[in-house]
């Protein structure tokens, strides 16, 4: 049924694809991939064997050697019949979008679909953040998936075919104190998305945004969140099931995904109450405790 549904989806987004004999002509000995950036844990990995089970080849994009060389076994292994190949890269860097075209090029690679999915966080009042961790926030969240949807994008219209998938979160719908940078790095996300969207509407490409709810990966550890109250009051999902239901909503054609019952009951409440509202729980919620200044008591 799926597949029928998939069918009709790209039959209409792509109603008015005009495809550029030149641009299909230049990628015909080429091996379309699909290439998701932060691919060897959490989301990244689990949407990477969610791809692997349609794509020719799985490009995976990360920072660190010995996870980015699990990931590529375990998918090698699980889908033998895929070219998987690992790309050591912070997405962060200004010239990443540079590096990865050449290095598509050499390998004989183009890329048909591609997954913003690196991110990274920072918790704690925003007064007390660490520059280093506010500047990371922005070029892997914001700026890398700007450059690299306006890198790729053009060539996936010329072919009148291709996908941009990008994973933001519940939080782009509100501000969140504690948590503010990477909540608004996320709104970014949704925003460019929709309009990008709104843009090649018809063009053959699908632009999609997920908006997953907590989700069980070191993502919280990392930004050193643990100890805030959403990590005991709500129920995280696994990353196995945000990326099944966000490859499910991405194959229907969908602009907004919401990956489970938690985003999909929320977006529409998020979307109407007044932040007067929200911001006071979402405070609440993501609170380390952490002071506004290193003088200030702990609370
Ligand atoms: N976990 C949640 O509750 C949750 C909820 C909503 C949305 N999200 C979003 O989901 C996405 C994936 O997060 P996750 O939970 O799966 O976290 P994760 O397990 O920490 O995975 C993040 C991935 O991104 C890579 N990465 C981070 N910064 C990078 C950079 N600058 N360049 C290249 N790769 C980079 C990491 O590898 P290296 O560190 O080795 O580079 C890793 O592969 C993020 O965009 C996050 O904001 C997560």
């Amino acid at each position: 049924m799926i597949d029928i549904l998939e069918n009709v989806a790209t039959r209409w987004l792509s109603r008015r694809a005009e495809p550029q004999p030149t641009a299909v002509a230049a990628v015909r000995d080429l091996t379309p991939a699909v290439v998701i950036t932060g691919g060897s844990s959490g989301i990244g990995l689990a949407l990477a064997h969610q791809f692997a089970k349609y794509a020719q080849a799985i490009v995976l994009i990360a920072r660190t050697q010995n996870r980015l060389d699990r990931a590529v076994i375990a998918l090698a292994t699980e889908y033998p019949g895929i070219r998987v190949e690992p790309l050591l890269l912070d997405i962060g860097r200004p010239d990443a979008v540079e590096i990865i075209a050449a290095w598509l090029t050499e390998k004989r690679l183009y890329c048909d679909v591609l997954v913003n999915n690196a991110g990274v966080g920072q918790s704690g009042p925003f007064s007390a953040s660490d520059p280093s961790g506010l500047d990371a926030v922005i070029a892997t969240n914001i700026a890398a998936v700007a450059r690299l949807t306006r890198a790729m994008l053009p060539d996936m219209l010329a072919r009148g075919r291709g996908g941009i998938l990008s994973i933001s979160s519940l939080g782009a719908l509100i501000p969140g104190p504690h948590q503010a940078t990477y909540y608004a790095s996320k709104a970014f996300v949704v925003s460019l998305s929709e309009a990008i969207r709104s843009e090649v509407a018809g063009r053959g490409v699908r632009i999609a945004v997920v908006l997953p709810g907590p989700v069980e990966t070191r993502f919280h550890a990392r930004m050193n969140a643990e100890g805030a109250l959403y990590r005991h009051f709500l129920k995280a999902a696994s990353p196995e099931r945000v990326a099944a239901l966000a490859m499910r909503g991405y194959r229907l054609g969908r602009g907004v995904i919401a990956p489970g019952m938690i985003p999909t009951l929320a977006i529409p409440v998020l979307r109407i109450l007044p932040h007067a509202v929200t911001v006071p729980v979402v405070r609440w919620l993501l609170d380390t405790g952490r002071p506004l200044l290193p003088g200030d008591r702990a609370r």
